[in-house]
């Protein structure tokens, strides 16, 4: 296996551009699974999650090329209607292809997604929102077995929580449920716009597209889409972070700002100084000068990110002063903490309530660690960044779920970063 490792202590200065959102991508490619077809995606990232995507989908028959981040899907075959363990297990969002291809073939049988590092992740919301328009859900030795023999039929459908997955199954496939659905409580993440845009072009009738309210009027077919990811907000605000625990100045550029206000009122509270362009956002720490201590509260978009906690917490090891990270999303969110722990920095947990005593911005010391999950992973590059000395992180194919190039993009901002056999 890789690690990456990281020789700390260097400000960094430059661009970074923006890949395409992974968490948009895996959705809008599942959509292609609900009209025959050649569809092409655009501003795809290549990631371990995309590829793993498109794995599955090739399993269900769908045959793919790709030209640089264009992604060209041809559904017109389907070979299978279900979605086996050993590819649900290595990632969750392979239960993306239940709404679809359930509209599609009247039926699909799904892995159960399983846990994962950060928490139980069940999909009861998924299963029972299906249900409400006109599926039959069971769940047979560790699959979800879902059926609607005649058909799906319109339905109101009301969240507990805003999930974002769920909110995006059970979109697709009340796109071909004959009648009127309401999703109430629905997500409003912009991945989720994402998709309603890419519905809507195939033929879909969405309303409501940003509202925690989606109103969908079926149709008998769609038709192939054409669609663009859009920018991956996560990245741009674990580079922004980036930048501000080295020390430097830079931008993330192709990004939506308007998709990151939680975070840079956030970081200007902390102290940095952020200008916010038509597609860019940039971000100066006067040259390394003290950073503020803040509070965090993870909610639903357009609040704070639960998918940036790990990295702001990271920052804040750097600030003068205490603040607290409160996880609300998720049940174990902070397997970054024990490792952070190993490079010096001073914080305690309290079941969903993380206190970090922040110690000023030379108060990590490069150590040996562990990446857990996709976002812890991005927190311990960050603390590297800014602590003296080498730290070497292992099980790096974490990062690689979500984020594309990220040796060459710090490295283009003067990070010694690299990678080496474990
Ligand atoms: C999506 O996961 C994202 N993944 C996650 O990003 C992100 O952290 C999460 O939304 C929250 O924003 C993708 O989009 C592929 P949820 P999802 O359903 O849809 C509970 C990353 O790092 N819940 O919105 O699985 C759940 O336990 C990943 O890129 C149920 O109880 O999350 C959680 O507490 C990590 N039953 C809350 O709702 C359900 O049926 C929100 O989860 C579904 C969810």
């Amino acid at each position: 296996m890789e690690k990456l490792v990281i020789e700390g202590g260097i400000p960094l200065y430059g661009d970074i551009r923006i890949s395409g959102a992974k968490n948009a991508a895996l959705p809008l490619m599942a959509a292609t699974l609900l009209c025959p077809g050649k569809h092409t995606l655009r501003n795809v990232p290549d990631l371990r999650d995309t590829c793993t995507m498109i794995r599955l989908l090739e399993y269900l028959g769908v045959k793919t090329g790709r030209e640089g981040d264009v992604l060209y899907l041809d559904s017109t075959c389907l070979e299978h209607d279900d979605a086996p363990y050993e590819m649900v297990k290595t990632m969750r969002a392979s239960v993306l292809v239940l709404g679809p291809l359930l509209a599609r073939c009247g039926k699909a049988r799904v892995s159960l997604p399983g846990g994962c590092a950060i928490g139980e992740r069940p999909v009861n919301f998924h299963t029972a929102g299906l249900q409400k328009i006109g599926a039959r859900c069971n769940i047979e030795d560790g699959y979800i077995q879902a059926e609607a023999e005649g058909g799906l039929k319109g339905g109101t459908v009301y969240f507990d929580l805003p999930t974002v997955t769920g909110t995006e199954n059970l979109l697709m496939a009340a796109t071909l449920a004959a009648g009127k659905t309401i999703l109430k409580n629905a997500a409003r993440e912009p991945e989720i716009g994402n998709l309603v845009d890419m519905l809507n072009s195939m033929g879909a009738k969405i309303s409501g597209r940003g509202s925690d309210t989606l109103t969908i009027e079926g149709v008998c077919a769609l038709k192939p889409a054409d669609n663009s990811i859009i920018p991956d907000r996560i990245e741009a605000g674990t580079y922004l972070i980036a930048i501000a625990a080295s020390g430097g100045a830079g931008r993330v550029t192709n990004c939506c700002p308007a998709h990151l206000s939680s975070l840079v009122e956030k970081l200007r509270q902390a102290g940095l100084d952020i200008e916010e362009g038509e597609s860019f956002i940039s971000i100066d720490s006067r040259q390394g000068s003290a950073l503020t201590s803040v509070d965090i509260q993870t909610r639903p978009y357009p609040g704070y990110p639960t998918d940036l906690q790990a990295q702001f917490m990271a920052l804040m090891t750097l600030a003068e002063g205490n603040c607290t990270i409160h996880e609300t999303i998720f049940e174990n969110r902070f397997m970054h903490v024990a490792e952070l722990r190993r490079m010096g920095a001073k914080i305690k947990t309290d079941g969903r309530l993380g206190l970090v005593n922040g110690l000023g911005r030379s108060g990590l010391r490069g150590a040996p660690v562990m990446a857990t999950d996709l976002r812890a992973s991005s927190s311990l590059v960050i603390a590297a960044l800014a602590a003296e000395g080498r730290t070497d992180i292992s099980r790096i194919y974490h990062l690689e779920r979500g984020y594309e190039n990220l040796v060459e993009k710090l490295s283009a901002l003067g990070a010694k970063v690299w990678k080496e056999q474990e």
